[in-house]
């Protein structure tokens, strides 16, 4: 058993001035009276650790800063932890594999170096009054939240929430992240909402059924859809630029999408295997660098200010496109619009299942589809106007 080795501040022990304790890694608090301990610290200069062998409430009162971080990993019996006067975490506030954990009582906390909180079956709610306002990077996995009211961040730089199945509701004022935003799982009742949301690096959206990004204007990364169900419209109205790729995968009950001012893409489009999805339309697309890919129920296909799509193009429907392929196919050749491998074919039985993507596509962003299977165009013989835009591509290689 490791021991208690803080500092105590006897010199200010008594009175209202407030102590500095310092330790020089980490103190591991046995029980509630090593918490009790401490609440002369005002600012606790190093790392707390929760021993795992305790059952008690542990109340780090008084206590207004801990410089280092807080952990609480693997302690099978602790039901309450909390710290009436700590305002900042300087480092990781760490909760892991606590599965009787039910009260998180921190009412003034605003400052965290790190959330990483896993493994919490028993967390239903946050008592978290002032908020979290700030921190670099958010990881909760596995909790029994149903909300996020205890966090409100002005500023993160990677999030993600995954598996909390009880997650109901995520609304964040967030405006610009520097990293990854990961949604993952959460449970079919889910609304995202990022009112102010503005740019971020790489944005996930995984089984999320309503979803509210509408201030989005760029994403320095890739931006997925995929196996959203439930979600039935995506609405980026002010989109305008995307580093790498646009991935709308697998979103079983989408009717419609809109992107109207998406002008650039710097990676794939891939719009796949939406069963629900009846057009595809992107407005002001004019530059993809990557491939675009999209196979499904649809039987309109829009690409009105398209001029340089750089990697393959691939379109498969069940429906009949027979017109707008006609249009592709006047756009394609190696000194035109659509510059790779080409095929457009609608009235598939199966459309996306045949080995279609032609090879030396790239559509990378989180594809769950059949998308960069390499290899030979198969065209069907219904797919008439596919032949021919293969014949016209082949002519103009020519
Ligand atoms: C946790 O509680 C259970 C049941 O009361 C007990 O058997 C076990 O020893 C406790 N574990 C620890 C580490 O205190
Ligand atoms: C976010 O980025 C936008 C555009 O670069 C900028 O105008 C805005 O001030 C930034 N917001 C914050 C909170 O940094
Ligand atoms: C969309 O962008 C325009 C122009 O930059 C801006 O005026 C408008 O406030 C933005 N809308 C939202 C919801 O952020
Ligand atoms: C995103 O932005 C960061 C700096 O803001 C830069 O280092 C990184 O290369 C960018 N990523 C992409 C894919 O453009
Ligand atoms: C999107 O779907 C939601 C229901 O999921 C609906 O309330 C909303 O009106 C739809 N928005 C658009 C633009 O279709
Ligand atoms: C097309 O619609 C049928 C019938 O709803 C469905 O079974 C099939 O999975 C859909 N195909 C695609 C690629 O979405
Ligand atoms: C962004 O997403 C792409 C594609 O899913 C992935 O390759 C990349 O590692 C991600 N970057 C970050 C910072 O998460
Ligand atoms: C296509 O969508 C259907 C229905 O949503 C799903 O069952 C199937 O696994 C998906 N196929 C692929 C390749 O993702």
């Amino acid at each position: 058993m490791v021991m208690l080795k803080y500092v105590f501040p006897a010199l200010v022990a008594v009175g209202s001035v407030s102590a500095s304790c310092s330790v020089s890694a980490t103190t591991t608090l046995q029980n509630a009276g090593d918490a009790a301990a401490l609440t002369t610290c005002s600012t606790f200069s190093g790392s707390i650790a929760i021993a795992t062998s305790t059952s008690d409430n542990i109340a780090i009162n008084g206590v207004e800063e801990i410089t280092g971080g807080l952990d609480c990993t693997g302690a099978p019996n602790i039901t309450q932890i909390g710290a009436d006067s700590l305002q900042k975490i300087g480092d990781d506030f760490t909760l892991n594999n606590v599965q009787t954990l039910q009260t998180l009582s921190f009412p003034q906390l605003s400052q965290v170096g790190s959330i990483d909180w896993q493994g919490l079956p028993n967390l239903a709610t946050l008592m978290m009054d002032t908020e979290i306002q700030d921190t670099d990077s958010l990881n909760i996995q596995n909790t029994f939240l149903s909300s996020l009211q205890g966090i409100n961040l002005k500023r993160c730089n990677t999030f993600i929430l995954a598996n909390n199945r009880m997650l109901q509701d995520v609304t964040l004022q967030l405006q610009n992240v520097t990293g990854a935003i990961t949604f993952e799982s959460n449970g079919n009742r889910l609304s995202v909402d990022f009112p102010n949301l503005k740019s971020a690096q790489n944005i996930t959206f995984r089984n999320v059924p309503a979803i509210s990004i509408p201030s989005l204007a760029s994403v320095n990364g890739s931006l997925s859809f995929i196996e959203n169900d439930g979600l039935q419209n995506i609405s980026c109205p002010n989109l305008t630029r995307l580093d790498q790729s646009l991935s709308i995968n697998t979103n079983s009950a989408l009717k419609s999408f809109s992107f109207p001012q998406l002008q650039t893409v710097k990676g794939a489009v891939n719009v796949e295997n939406n069963t629900a999805l009846g057009s595809i339309s992107f407005p002001k697309l004019t530059t993809i660098f990557g491939a675009f890919d999209a196979y499904g129920n649809f039987s309109k296909v829009s690409l009105p200010a398209i001029s340089d799509v750089r990697g393959a193009f691939n379109i498969q429907s069940s429906k009949d496109i027979s017109s707008d392929c006609s249009t592709f196919s006047n756009e394609q050749g190696p000194n035109d619009v659509i510059k790779g491998d080409y095929q457009c074919a609608g009235s598939q039985t199966r459309p996306g299942d045949a080995n279609t993507t032609p090879s030396g596509t790239s559509s990378s962003g989180g594809s769950s589809g059949k998308t960069g299977a390499a290899g030979h165009i198969e065209i069907p013989a219904t797919a008439l106007t596919g032949v021919l835009g293969v014949l016209a591509a082949m002519v103009g290689m020519l």
